[in-house]
């Protein structure tokens, strides 16, 4: 995989999703250490180009990077010359030429990476574009899935909430498809992506029905930024229709587990009860984020020869 873009889990194929699964298995190991650090990626440079907020996937990002003993940049937009109207292409073409080997790009609008990875000969990772992918996300989830549940084929995924706008459901969706899980979405009607039939999931508009019979729930936050027009009447009819608490839990599996990727709005889409504790695995999926992303730099940093234009995913 060196060399190559990390653009979506979309065209990733099963093998390489199950490659990096298993990396990531033992750079988690590292982070139990007392000295949380190996030479690995010594001598090689990662650039965080993040255009949009992040907490957990800039901040993991950067941790993986150190833990590897790469050289991290973090680029920040505000005090850049993109405030002297320099493009974003310009922008990136300007770090590649100080040969980084690795650049992790963030955009709200969907398909910037793709076009970063097209003029860099720096490999680059989508940390997450507008609505359409955030394929480190997916990893992240996929590994702590098969860490509580011992498997992912055969499972029943049920992701809730703001589908239509949501790059996390989007990655999900594939990745959990791919891996052999069935995958259900729940969601008021303007919050479901027009064909998403296609993707091979069903749809549902009932929660109880989507959440019968369900190992994993994943709730998804209301994405407000993103929201275009009223897609919910209010917060609080969406709350009591689609928010999980315990009392919804119930018609789920007894052993069902709770997944959101953060930020939670706290009593909107998840209890404050079932933010905190089992099960939910919240903040296993944060301490999963950091061995993911060291997985994906040790196996796609490395310059390639010349841009991809366009190149593999
Ligand atoms: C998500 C994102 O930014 O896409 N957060 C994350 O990366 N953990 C989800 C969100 O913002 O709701």
């Amino acid at each position: 995989m060196i060399g190559r873009d990390l653009l979506g889990i979309e065209d990733l194929p099963r093998d390489d999703i199950e490659r990096i699964l298993d990396t990531a298995e033992r750079m988690r190991e590292i982070g139990g250490r007392v000295v949380k650090k190996v030479p690995t990626l010594r001598g090689r440079t990662m650039v965080n180009l993040f255009f949009e907020a992040s907490t957990r996937t800039r901040s993991s990002f950067e941790i993986a990077g150190k833990r590897l003993s790469a050289d991290v940049v973090n680029f920040s937009p505000a005090s850049s010359s993109l405030k002297k109207s320099e493009s974003i292409l310009d922008t990136a073409r300007t770090l590649d030429a100080m040969d980084p080997d690795l650049v992790v790009v963030r955009h709200s609008v969907a398909g910037v990476p793709k076009r970063i990875a097209d003029v860099l000969t720096a490999p680059v990772v989508n940390a997450g574009d507008g609505a359409h992918e955030h394929p480190t996300q997916a990893l992240l989830d996929l590994l702590t899935v098969r860490q509580e549940k011992g498997r992912i084929e055969g499972l029943t995924v049920t992701i809730v909430g703001d589908i239509l706008n949501s790059r996390v459901a989007r990655s999900n969706i594939y990745g959990f498809r791919k891996m052999g899980a069935e995958v259900r979405i729940a969601a008021p009607p303007p919050m479901v992506p027009p064909h998403v039939e296609a993707l091979g999931v069903k749809v549902f508009t009932s929660l109880r029905d989507a959440l019968s019979g369900a190992d994993v729930v994943m709730a998804l936050r209301i994405q407000t930024e993103r929201l275009s027009g009223a897609c919910i009447p209010s917060v609080r009819e969406y709350s009591a229709t689609f928010g999980i608490d315990r009392a919804k839990l119930h018609y789920a599996k007894d052993d069902a587990i709770v997944m959101h990727p953060g930020p939670v709005n706290r009593g909107v889409e998840l209890s404050h009860e079932l933010t905190d504790d089992r099960p939910s695995v919240i903040l296993d999926q944060v301490r999963n984020g950091v061995a993911i992303r060291m997985a994906v730099l040790y196996l796609f940093a490395g310059r390639r020869s010349q841009p991809s234009r366009g190149g593999a995913a």
